[in-house]
């Protein structure tokens, strides 16, 4: 073959390959993946049920085009298992190429993909996890829950001003409640209050009756609880077992305790359970309502708890992100649009924090009672725009 011929077709195939590739970039370019990684079975699996449902209403109600590109949810268990988490999201950032990652049901799961969102420069939206170090742990984390720290300061305050001058701290023993129980001794007694015993119980299947008879023992004027999303109802059941509020021993929380998602089961026990959330399926806003009733008709009457609207603003960050950057995927790009992002929740008006990367929001003052037969978490007031006292040298 002359030589000339020969350059054309090398040139010809050169030009050929070229394009395919061009062409397989822009329809990868066409569609945006989120993979979303949350406990779906094992003893989390409410948490995952409640972030699916509400990451799925999001886009039925918002459409599934944003900026002129196809989003697609990619949905996997973790079974709430670390190792699991780190798994699926490899394979999510290597072979479905992800422009995001999202969910998180438990700090363990977070802590684990923190190094890949860094390495892989994929912005990391936390859904549910809540200690409040995880933010620091790449820079590519963001998050739409809230912080142990930033849900129990306002709720130690509230304490010291109702009369409460002793109380004794029960938390699940791991990073968020070390963080509730250290953020509440912390203000409680810069309040003038006094935490007397401060008891940890085991994550995994806690028999709470031997912790709560101490409680009962040391007699303080309130018991402080942490336990995550679906725990709840195993507390308030030996709660009551053991006689504590016959024993003039008030009960306080972070809103965990009294989770929308198991509250109406918890029976009389929880009534005047008083807790600070930044959620409750109660709160009074058209936005809320709106909210309420269609997570309701999507999801069999399920009621939405906490963990549900942090996945809805999760899927509400991205869509602002892709909008911002018009389309583009590139990982710095979308992070610095989420940096600042802002706006109306079904749990009041929240941002991001550009320093932190972390979720400023009201944290609402609540009282269950009975409502129209159901019990509710009912709020009282609000402690207005909290940020993460977790990262202030305060605390
Ligand atoms: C967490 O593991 O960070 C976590 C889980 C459930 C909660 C709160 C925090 O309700």
């Amino acid at each position: 073959m002359p030589l000339i011929a020969f350059l054309s077709r090398r040139s010809m195939l050169a030009a050929g390959a070229a394009a395919l590739l061009a062409a397989s970039a822009a329809q990868a370019q066409e569609t945006v993946k989120i993979g979303l990684i949350l406990p779906m079975t094992g003893p989390f699996a409410s948490t995952g049920r409640q972030i699916e449902a509400a990451a799925k209403l999001y886009i039925a109600q918002n459409g599934d085009t944003v900026a002129g590109k196809k989003i697609q949810l990619l949905l996997q268990d973790d079974g709430g298992v670390a190792d699991q988490t780190k798994r699926i999201a490899q394979e999510m950032i290597v072979n479905q190429k992800v422009a995001f990652l999202a969910g998180f049901g438990l700090t363990p799961l977070a802590f684990a993909v923190a190094p890949l969102s860094t390495q892989a420069k994929v912005p990391t939206v936390v859904m549910a996890a809540a200690t409040s170090s995880i933010t620091e742990k790449s820079p590519y984390i963001l998050r739409t829950s809230f912080t142990l720290p930033q849900a129990t300061v306002p709720l130690a305050d509230w304490a010291a001003k109702n009369n409460i001058k002793t109380v004794v701290t029960v938390v699940a023993d791991y990073g968020p409640g070390i963080d509730a129980e250290n953020a509440f001794k912390t203000r409680f007694a810069a309040a003038g209050g006094q935490v007397t015993e401060a008891i940890r119980v085991p994550i995994a299947n806690p028999d709470f009756a031997p912790f709560l008879q101490r409680v009962k023992d040391a007699k303080p004027n309130a018991v402080f609880v942490f336990v995550p999303s679906g725990v709840g109802s195993a507390f308030m059941k030996q709660f009551k077992e053991r006689g504590l509020a016959e024993a003039g021993i008030r009960l306080i929380g972070t809103g965990d305790v009294t989770d929308d998602d198991i509250l109406n089961n918890m029976g009389e026990v929880a009534l005047g359970t008083i807790t600070t959330h930044h959620y409750s399926a109660a709160h009074d806003s058209p936005e809320n309502k709106a909210f309420v009733s269609a997570f309701k008709a999507a999801s069999k009457d399920m009621r939405p708890n906490f963990m549900a609207v942090g996945g809805y603003d999760g899927i509400a960050l991205i869509y602002q992100a892709l909008k911002a950057t018009n389309g583009a995927t590139g990982g710095d790009a979308l992070l610095a649009a989420m940096k600042t992002a802002k706006w109306m929740s079904p749990r009041g008006p929240i941002a991001i924090d550009p320093q932190t990367r972390d979720i400023v929001q009201n944290i609402y003052f609540r009282e269950v009672k009975s409502v129209g037969g159901e019990l509710y978490n009912v709020e009282f007031g609000a402690a207005e725009a909290v940020k993460d006292p977790g990262k202030s040298p305060t605390n």
